[in-house]
Order: C-alpha cells, then structure tokens, then sequence
C-alpha cells in the first residue's frame, strides 16, 4: 500500500517545518513526514526549508550564519496568516525547531521520517555526521529516510552508517536516462518531482527501486499516482491522500 508523508508537516494547512504542523500531520494519521534541515552558526541542526530565515519567520538573514539561540527569538508561524486555521496568539508562539525537537516530539509514533539535507546551496561542514548522531540517540526505531538534491551529503551519511537509507532527490529526467550511472550508486530509494512520474506511466515499473513522488496535491495526480502503486507520496495535504488511498 502506497505510504502517505505530510510534506514539510502540513504544509498547505499550518505553517511548514513547525511542531504544529507535524502534529497535525500526526493526527491525520500519515505514515510518515518529510522535513527540510540546515545548520546553524554554532552547529545546530534546525528544521526549515530555506537558507534564509526571511519567508518563513519574522526575522532575517542566513541560519549559517545565526545561532540557536538567536534563530529562536523568531516567530515561524506568523508569516502564515493567509493559511485558513490562522489563529494569531497561537501560531506567533511557534519557533524554527531542531532536529532533535521533531523527533523527541515523534517518539510515541512509529512513523517514517524523511529528512531533506539542504545542502546544496552550502555544504555545512560535518552536518552528516551531527543528524547521524542525533538520529541514533533520538529517532528510536523508525525508518529514517535520508534526501538530498546534493549526492555528495547522502553518499557521506552511507558512508558514515551503512545501513542509511538513502534517497536521491530528481527533478529533471537527466539522471533517469542514465541507469548504468545510478545503479552504480548506493541509493536505496529515488524521490522523484511528481511531473516526471506523471508523463510516464511505465516509469515505476521500469525503476527498479522504490519511488516516492513529491509534492502531489490534486485529487486527479493523487489518483493516478496511487494507481501506479507508488512506494510513497509525499503532500502539502496529506489528509487528501489518505482519504483517496483508504477509500480504495
Ligand atoms: O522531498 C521532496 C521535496 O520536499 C523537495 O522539494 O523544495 O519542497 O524541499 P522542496
Ligand atoms: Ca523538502
């Protein structure tokens, strides 16, 4: 059965990478979820997507180049007010969580958790080794999926844990029209934009590893990409998949 991730939590109902909206994503019953990581000044791995605090928080400037502590004088929650569960009070009191945060928060569910290294803007030193440690005290017994654009990052957590789960981000079909390229790669997975999947409707079957697909919101592509059996779907609002998966 297709796995349903709430993309950066709840990303199209409460504001992305915040403890809110993986507890939402947790009540709606998703297997799993998909977060986005960087690392701050002083070393600490928090959950955002951007490299910059601008879009998603009140505060400004590079995560590399703030620490911890000054990360989170900011509000990541009340950028968000056009979402339609706003509440004011509630979502200003929301900060940029770290890592060990969100999996402190998930230890009583056994769900999957997909963790998207934003390396490839900088490479941040010794980040691989610091989510290693913080998975192995923390993660508990979950599947930990380990993403990134950058190869170089996931090809380095392998290394440091064989037993890592890997998963290559893809959103062009460059890599895909080299499989002698990618069988060479130690890649357990292959996370793929929703597009490349929908255009073709033989290539799950012709791939030989598990697919997650990436982000897939509409009624009609959630469909289709379920028919297709897809390993996993990844969505701004997971409780549709679940819907149309669990109605099946
Ligand atoms: O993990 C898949 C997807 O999250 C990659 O794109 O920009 O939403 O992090 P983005
Ligand atoms: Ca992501």
């Amino acid at each position: 059965m297709t796995k349903v991730y709430g993309h950066r939590g709840c990303k199209g109902t409460y504001p992305e990478n915040t403890l809110l909206g993986f507890r939402q994503a947790i009540k709606h019953g998703v297997d799993g979820i998909e977060l986005d990581i960087h690392m701050t000044k002083d070393g600490e791995i928090v959950v955002i997507h951007d490299e910059k605090l601008d879009r998603t928080t009140d505060g400004a400037g590079y995560i590399k180049d703030l620490t911890l502590e000054e990360i989170k004088q900011f509000s990541a929650g009340n950028q968000f007010t056009h979402l339609p569960n706003y509440q004011e009070e509630l979502w200003s009191q929301e900060r940029v969580p770290t890592l060990k945060e969100v999996l402190e928060l998930l230890a009583p569910y056994p769900i999957d958790l997909n963790i998207e290294f934003k390396t490839y803007m900088f490479e941040y030193e010794g980040i691989e080794s610091k989510v290693h440690s913080i998975v192995s005290q923390f993660g508990g017994q979950r599947k930990v999926i380990y993403s990134s654009f950058y190869l170089p990052t996931i090809l380095k957590m392998k290394k440091i844990n064989p037993e890592a789960t890997i998963a290559l981000l893809i959103h062009n079909d460059g890599l895909l029209n080299q499989p002698n390229y990618l069988q060479n790669l130690p890649l357990s997975a292959l996370n793929i934009a929703k597009d490349i999947v929908l255009s073709d409707s033989n290539l799950v079957k012709n791939l030989s590893y598990p697919i997650c697909v990436w982000t897939v919101n509409k009624e009609e592509e959630i469909k289709q990409l379920l028919e297709q059996n897809v390993e996993t779907i990844i969505s701004d609002f997971p409780e549709k998949v679940l819907h149309s998966r669990n109605e099946r």
